[in-house]
């Protein structure tokens, strides 16, 4: 749910009750609505190819074409893509049989990183320590198809050494224009110790890049990209968001996304000064040149709530108290993720919870304003980490 507001009436935003993937239900209720612009949030509708009906229909939607959607709806695309067009990422191979990837996996030791091809809830990344690792990996995702066709190929990656950067760069097509960094931490515990979550909170900008090295990888990394995109034909519009691993030997890729990052998001529209909506429209009509994008030079973190025993099984329906209080504190947004309304009362539904975001001078009073907000939320089972912003210090 949300608590936000519509700025032409003041009324409170509405949840339509209609699927991210019912790609004809949500055209029709554009049509029906007059929606002047559709902005798509998450990958499944992107690669289904929603873009593509909307414009189909007559209706000015934002994001990726499915063509263009392919750089996360298949990762063997985007790992072929990458050596075609000598964008730096890790040593890699695609594999179609559990005898292959397994053969492939013992010439790294079993070290590797296996993924499922496809769309698989941000689940389909398993990471091998040994042989005995990699093997199980494979009849997870192979044999068992724990998630389904999507894991009917398999792209395995050597384990990359360093550290993670989340890239952003809106895109029409022949222009991008590159975020500041920000950083995503995966691991559900402190210290990087526990299972891999959607995220559980990230921080902006990143310290581990200065604005001449972020240039550099975008140099490396975004240019050869969308020279890449034009040379095949590709109309990439929306966002583009590479994961990025800075290893010893430079940056290299680990996945395109082509959509925000969650909760990278939140720190950037903390930090954004920029129309949104204008840059979006920019990126529809391709005049994404003429714009210029303003960042407010403070830093923002975000706290991500989830639910007592994510990214494993949790309960819903607990009762949020606080919410008002954290987002009366100055510069506080709670954005809401697991959230719905029962009757007059905010309870949780999901995973992830909130993203509890404040901004800051320094990173250091960001990440204070952040946690000072969080204390006022409870809901039983709340978990949360305390170490988010951390490693930049
Ligand atoms: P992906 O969805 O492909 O970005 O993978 C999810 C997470 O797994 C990434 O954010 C990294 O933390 C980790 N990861 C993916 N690929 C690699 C790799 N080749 N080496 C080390 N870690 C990786
Ligand atoms: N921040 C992780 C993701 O959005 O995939």
């Amino acid at each position: 749910i949300g608590q936000e507001r519509l700025a032409k009436n003041d009324e409170l935003v509405k949840c339509v009750g209609i699927g991210a993937s019912e790609l004809e239900k949500l055209a029709s209720f554009a049509e029906d609505q007059k929606i002047d612009l559709t902005v798509v949030g998450p990958d499944d509708p992107l690669g289904l190819g929603i873009v593509d009906l909307f414009q189909a229909r007559g209706l000015r939607v934002w994001g990726p074409n499915k063509q263009a959607a392919r750089f996360e709806a298949s990762k063997a695309f985007s790992q072929d893509f990458m050596e075609r067009h000598g964008i730096p990422t890790a040593k890699a191979g695609t594999f179609s049989t559990p005898d292959d990837a397994r053969a492939f996996a013992a010439t790294m030791d079993g070290r590797c990183v296996i993924k499922a091809d496809g769309l698989a809830l941000g689940k389909g990344v398993l990471m091998c320590e040994n042989q005995a690792e990699a093997n199980a990996a494979v009849d997870q995702i192979m044999v068992d198809q724990a998630f389904g066709s999507a894991g009917a190929n398999v792209v395995i990656q050597e384990y990359l050494e360093g550290i993670e950067v989340s890239l952003h760069a809106l895109c029409d097509g022949t222009t991008c224009k590159l975020f500041p960094t920000s950083q995503d931490h995966k691991r559900a515990l402190d210290g990087d110790q526990g299972l891999n979550t959607g995220g559980m909170g990230t921080y902006s900008p990143a310290p581990f890049l200065s604005e001449a090295e972020l240039l550099d990888v975008g140099a490396k990394v975004v240019d050869p990209w969308l020279k890449g995109c034009q040379a095949e034909g590709i109309d990439y519009r929306g966002i583009i968001y590479p994961g990025v691993m800075l290893t010893q030997s430079g940056p290299k890729v680990l996945e395109f996304n082509a959509r925000f990052g969650d909760p990278e998001t939140q720190v950037y529209l903390m930090r954004l000064k920029s129309d949104l909506v204008e840059l979006f429209s920019a990126c529809v009509d391709g005049t994404l040149a003429k714009e210029t994008l303003e960042w407010s030079s403070q830093s923002a973190v975000c706290v991500v709530m989830a639910s007592g025993g994510y990214p494993e099984s949790y309960e819903k329906g607990k009762a949020i108290s606080g919410l008002d209080e954290a987002n009366a504190m100055t510069g506080v947004t709670v954005f809401h993720a697991g959230t719905k309304l029962s009757g007059e009362e905010v309870v949780t539904n999901g995973g992830r919870v909130l993203g509890v975001t404040a901004p800051g001078d320094d990173l250091a009073s960001a990440m204070a304003a952040a946690y000072a907000a969080a204390e006022k939320i409870r809901f039983e089972g709340a978990h949360l980490r305390r170490d988010i912003g951390a490693k930049a210090f």
